[in-house]
């Protein structure tokens, strides 16, 4: 048994591997996948039980369950609090309520719309859903392998893929051309993470980098769509900002600036395009389960905003990102600009 203070389902994977025996536990486990612990380093905030959410099948709630149970030797304490400990809510636990994508015929029907970051996560997702609603898709990602998985999961779809990086004006160029005329909507998905740095900490290189992907290049794809949208006297963007573009506590302060640039330009667009049938909205993502990378490199970036999540909801689901984005897309989007819509499960409510 361990020494330290009893690990639960909600502890930290930080305090896991603090504790003697979480850490064997852990390793063990990674162990069967080929894998050592240095792969939760960016994951040491979250909680055991949010890794089960994040960890799309590696980590069953069985197999979560059964560490809490062998690392206070048999005796779990979440178990001991429900049989009979001081109860830790007023309100009875449901279980998470299962979501079911229900695909819209033809909601896209006629329609073209760029979609970034398509590649992976919440870009993937939002192709996907148009595509089988229908649309035309001119899917961006600097990743050719990535572009090629999306192909290979929707035969037969309107799908066309540009390997292009936004923020090179040839690689914006060459995306708005490949849509042609006409173009509906643009979902401005591509994005990268910090490294959870304060400002003190910041280099110029990763305030540059992300500061490059998050606001230049949304930036200059939507500069470059948006006369044809004006042309054609209609058109829809989403931006997908993040719960660090609503708080200061969800990210270092490149990212957490990006994102609130990015909601700046959404009002900024909304506003000046207001009368002129575009409609610009943001989506604010909550925690998601994709292939995005942060790091820690700071000791203070971890404590603060580790602390700011032991509370916050479970990561989502890519395509309940996408049925977000999507409605704004969509007509039935229709009497919404310049809103920021937290698609969170509820943290912005913490
Ligand atoms: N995953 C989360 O928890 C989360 C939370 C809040 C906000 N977001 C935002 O959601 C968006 C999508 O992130 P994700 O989680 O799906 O990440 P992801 O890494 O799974 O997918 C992002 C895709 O964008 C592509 N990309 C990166 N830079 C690019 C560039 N310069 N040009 C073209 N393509 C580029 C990548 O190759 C990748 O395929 C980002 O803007 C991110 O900031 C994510």
């Amino acid at each position: 048994m361990s020494t330290n203070k009893p690990l639960t389902i909600k502890s930290s994977v930080g305090d896991w591997l603090a504790d003697p025996v979480g850490h064997q536990l852990l390793a063990e486990l990674l162990a069967q996948h080929g894998r050592d612990v240095s792969v939760l380093k960016a994951a040491r905030m979250f909680s055991l039980q949010r890794m089960v959410a994040m960890s799309r099948g590696m980590l069953p709630q069985e197999t979560a369950d059964d560490l809490v149970r062998r690392v206070n030797v048999g005796r779990s304490p979440d178990q001991d609090a429900e049989q009979g400990g001081a109860p830790k809510t007023t309100l009875p636990a449901v279980p998470a309520r299962a979501w079911t994508e229900r695909i819209v015929s033809d909601r896209f029907g006629g329609c073209t719309t760029i979609v970034t970051g398509a590649g992976s996560g919440i870009g993937f997702a939002t192709a996907s859903r148009i595509l089988r609603e229908g649309g035309r898709v001119i899917a961006v990602d600097v990743s050719a392998p990535r572009l090629a998985a999306l192909v290979a999961a929707h035969p037969n779809a309107q799908l066309v893929t540009v390997e292009a990086d936004i923020t090179d004006e040839a690689g914006v160029r060459r995306i708005v051309d490949a849509a042609g005329d006409r173009i509906d909507g643009l979902a401005n998905v591509a994005g990268i993470g910090d490294d959870m740095t304060p400002i003190h900490e910041t280099s110029d290189q990763v305030w540059e980098r992300v500061f490059a992907v998050n606001v230049d290049g949304t930036f200059r794809l939507t500069r470059a769509v948006v006369p044809k949208m004006l042309a054609a006297g209609r058109g829809s963007i989403v931006n997908v900002a993040s719960e660090a573009a609503l708080r200061g506590s969800a990210a270092g302060v490149a990212y957490t600036a990006s994102k609130h640039a990015v909601v700046g330009m959404t009002k900024s667009s909304a506003y000046m395009y207001g009368e002129a049938g575009i409609r610009v909205n943001a989506v604010a993502p909550g925690p998601v389960a994709t292939n995005i990378e942060v790091s820690f490199a700071s000791a203070l970036g971890e404590d603060r905003i580790g602390a700011a999540m032991a509370n916050i909801p479970l990561a989502a689901d890519a395509a309940q990102l996408a049925a977000s984005i999507t409605f704004l897309l969509s007509d039935d989007g229709t009497n919404l600009t310049g809103a920021v819509l937290p698609s969170d499960g509820g943290w912005s409510a913490l």
